[in-house]
């Protein structure tokens, strides 16, 4: 067998559950990829759905523009081709090997015409454009809430994949690790460097920092310092917030219904020496102890779309129905934080989507059924450069509003307070 198939068929296997089953290319890859033994074959496997998930539209106008019928959506042979296409145009794979590790996924006619595409493609020298397209339902979508200016940064944004961000235990120790990072820092306690194997950079192995996006480290910076006062973090795993929580002195109680999302959660303790309680729950069915707490964070399951860059997948996921669906979670998940706050309390809302119906209407709702609550509003002061809170006193993160170099997740976060 032609070397490096498996690794292709994993891909489109992986493919084909994120394309034609809605399923996420994180959810479905152990089950994708079980057969690959060595990392660097799952690893080329992963880049390739990677590269196709960031160009899907522009892969399929290039196979439109070489076939006289244009192949169905979910055909066999146009996922072979975006894949045998992006490992040619993107990954720099020789065309030879893009399509003769692509032929043996197919047979009969399939084969001939996948074949004789990418044949008239290379011959024809194409060419990816400089900025991908993003797909027509999203395009749709995001001009109409936010503007034509935002889908133009976000399909410069999905070009590659972001730099890396870390969050540092401890905020003293911005310039010194900056420096031994060689990376920048865009905020106390926070430093962005070109990305790297995490495990061999300085500081990862005394648990100094954590890899967490600029936008995710804000919703945890807005409860200050904890003093010892009891945190609830609902939405826990895998933590990057919990971290940020106890680092800044909180007591906290962390929940996750994801036992595996914990466990990474638990890693992450052990490494940074930080400490939280673990409890493994159904937020919306959790028995939650009698004592309220201080400060609640609610960083909900959402449609995520606000991560497009590091998980294209989400672009195809994102269903109006997901998108209800989520809303309605986060609006019951915030009627039960509400009830397990002190008087004077604060509670935090945070959602890594650019779905207005998330965020925006989600936070006003929650505000018309609990007068108990007023938005207490972010200070602009506190934010990266770029970033600047709204009339309401939350703030809604774009991409392209965060500075140069790199960016952030889109994001949507409001500060609650109980009187
Ligand atoms: C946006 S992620 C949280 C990220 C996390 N706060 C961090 O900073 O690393 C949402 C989390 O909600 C969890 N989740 C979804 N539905 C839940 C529910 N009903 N109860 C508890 N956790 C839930 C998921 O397992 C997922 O870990």
């Amino acid at each position: 067998m032609t070397q490096g198939v498996e690794s292709r068929r994993a891909a489109l296997t992986l493919l084909d559950a994120v394309l034609r089953h809605g399923k996420s290319v994180d959810g479905a890859m152990g089950r994708a990829f079980r057969h690959l033994k060595r990392a660097d074959d799952r690893g080329l496997a992963a880049a390739i759905v990677g590269e196709v998930l960031r160009r899907l539209p522009d892969y399929d106008r290039l196979i439109d523009s070489a076939t006289k019928n244009p192949l169905p959506d979910d055909a066999k042979a146009r996922m072979v081709l975006r894949m045998a296409l992006a490992q040619a145009l993107a990954l720099d794979t020789p065309h030879h090997a893009a399509i003769s590790t692509a032929l043996p996924l197919l047979t009969g006619g399939p084969k001939r015409l996948a074949h004789g595409v990418f044949g008239t493609l290379s011959r024809q020298d194409v060419e990816l454009p400089e900025v991908p397209t993003l797909p027509g339902s999203v395009v749709e979508r995001w001009s109409a809430a936010w503007g034509d200016a935002m889908v133009a940064a976000a399909a410069r944004a999905i070009a590659a994949p972001p730099l890396l961000d870390l969050t540092l235990a401890d905020p003293a120790e911005t310039d010194a690790l900056a420096t031994a990072l060689e990376g920048v820092s865009l905020l106390p306690g926070h430093v962005r460097r070109e990305r790297a194997a995490v495990t061999g950079l300085p500081g990862y192995a005394e648990g100094r920092w954590w890899v967490q996006d600029i936008a995710a480290g804000l919703p945890a910076r807005l409860f200050g310092h904890g003093e010892g006062r009891a945190a609830l973090d609902l939405c826990a795993a895998p933590g990057g917030k919990t971290l940020q929580l106890a680092a800044q002195g909180w007591n906290v109680t962390a929940v996750d219904r994801a036992e595996s999302r914990l466990a990474r959660l638990s890693e992450n303790l052990a490494r940074t020496g930080l400490s939280a309680e673990l409890v493994t729950a159904d937020a919306l069915q959790w028995a939650a102890p009698a004592e309220a707490y201080d400060a609640i964070l609610v960083d909900a399951p959402c449609s995520a779309t606000g991560i497009f860059r590091r998980h294209p997948d989400v672009l195809y996921r994102a269903s109006p129905r997901v998108i209800v669906e989520s809303a309605e979670i986060q609006t019951a998940m915030l009627d039960r934080a509400a009830r397990w706050l002190k008087p004077g309390g604060t509670l935090v809302y945070a959602v890594c989507s650019l779905e207005p119906e998330e965020g925006e209407a989600v936070a006003r709702g929650f505000l018309e059924s609990h007068p108990a609550f007023a938005v207490a509003p972010i200070e602009s002061e506190a934010l990266p450069a770029g970033l600047a809170t709204a009339p309401e006193g939350w703030l809604r993160i774009l991409p392209g509003e965060i500075a140069d170099p790199g960016g952030s997740d889109g994001f949507f976060i409001v500060r609650f307070r109980h009187s």
